[in-house]
């Protein structure tokens, strides 16, 4: 028997709507359709997002998006079997909305709904791939909240290994990129800018490198970042900055890729999955490929347009948890969030 999963994601700054249908014999569900509303415009004048905003757009764009996924794939909205929405964690206000739709959907329509988290979400967005992975994996979760290595053994089965002990890797890319006058998103505005630059022109630090652990910790590289940054400040000339820009990025990939590779030889794992918002950065793919093709690890990443949050990996994560037996829908309609 196969399922029709509706999924929404509304955690932070983009609406995602996304129809995927589970598929018989242990394949990886299939996605049917999906639409994306981002709101990076509209938060970009505010140098970042603005929750009452974000929470304002959802609610403009989740019913229009579900119509056009629902185009898109040529199925009514009676043929959903099962609703799925982010539980958290996120921006409340952002989430309620998409838990609000989606239950009040799943309650007209006499259906169950499942609350996703959202980190679940990444994790198994390389299902979606041409190339998906096989359990058992080390997965290197890498997002604007959350950096984390993990045991995946299943869907369900996850065990962390290290993550970061204060800023994301993706807040670290963001915030190095504020300093050097980068626009909101900060992270491909400083992955464009290191393009030009010289990664070896400033010693930047790699905190926790050399820790005996799998933990992270970018704070005190923001704090280098910033005092180069202050050095630059009124200087006609723009290469210190895109070499500030590169060498930031490569302190950042270094660390992610040592340590990836650590998780590897720690669990005796040859896979890795990358997942997560900076899991789109060409560095950080390129330096992990050279790295991994050298240990004879392969590593799968989700396609370029799902790196960043969408709706295609909430109702993936759905789908394969009531697959495995791993998550139970219910029609208890009482819905709450988890912002944290
Ligand atoms: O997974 P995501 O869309 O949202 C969260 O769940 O946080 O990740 C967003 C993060 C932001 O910090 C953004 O700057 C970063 O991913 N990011 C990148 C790139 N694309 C997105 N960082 C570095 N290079 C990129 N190309
Ligand atoms: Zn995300």
């Amino acid at each position: 028997m196969s399922w029709l999963v509706l999924g929404f994601e509304s955690s932070c700054d983009e609406t995602g709507v996304a129809l995927v249908q589970t598929q018989e014999g242990g394949a990886p569900p299939r996605l049917l359709g999906q639409a994306l509303h981002s709101q990076v415009a509209m938060h970009a004048d505010y140098g970042g997002v603005v929750p009452e905003l974000a929470s304002r757009d959802h609610i403009r764009r989740v019913l229009p998006l579900t119509h056009e996924v629902l185009a898109q794939s040529g199925r009514a909205l009676t043929e959903v079997d099962v609703v799925a929405f982010t539980r958290g964690p996120g921006l409340a206000g952002a989430l309620l909305v998409g838990a609000g739709v989606a239950c009040a959907l799943a309650a007209a329509l006499d259906r169950p709904v499942l609350g996703v988290h959202h980190l679940e979400g990444h994790l198994l967005s390389p299902f979606l791939s041409a190339d998906p992975p096989e359990f058992p994996f080390v997965a290197l979760l890498v997002s604007g909240g959350h950096t984390q290595l993990m045991r995946v053994d299943g869907v369900g089965y996850y065990e962390l290994l290290g993550e970061t002990i204060d800023d994301a890797a993706g807040e670290a890319f963001d915030k190095s990129a504020k300093l050097l006058g980068l626009g909101y998103p900060g992270g491909p505005a400083l992955a464009r800018l290191a393009d030009f630059g010289d990664a070896t022109a400033y010693a930047l630090p790699r905190p926790l490198l050399h820790s005996g652990d799998l933990n992270f910790s970018f704070a005190g590289l923001k704090t280098a970042v910033l005092t180069q940054a202050r050095k630059l400040e009124g200087l006609p000339c723009e290469q210190p900055r895109a070499d500030l820009a590169a060498s930031t990025q490569a302190a950042i990939v270094e660390v992610l890729v040592k340590k990836s590779l650590k998780a590897l030889a720690a669990t005796g794992l040859r896979r890795l999955v990358v997942a997560g918002g900076v899991g789109a950065n060409q560095q950080l793919r390129a330096d992990l490929n050279r790295a991994c093709a050298r240990q004879g690890v392969r590593v799968h990443y989700p396609e370029l347009a799902l790196c960043t949050d969408n709706g295609a990996m909430i109702a993936l994560a759905a789908a394969m948890r009531l697959q495995a037996g791993a998550g139970q829908a219910s029609r208890d309609y009482a819905f709450d969030v988890r912002p944290r």
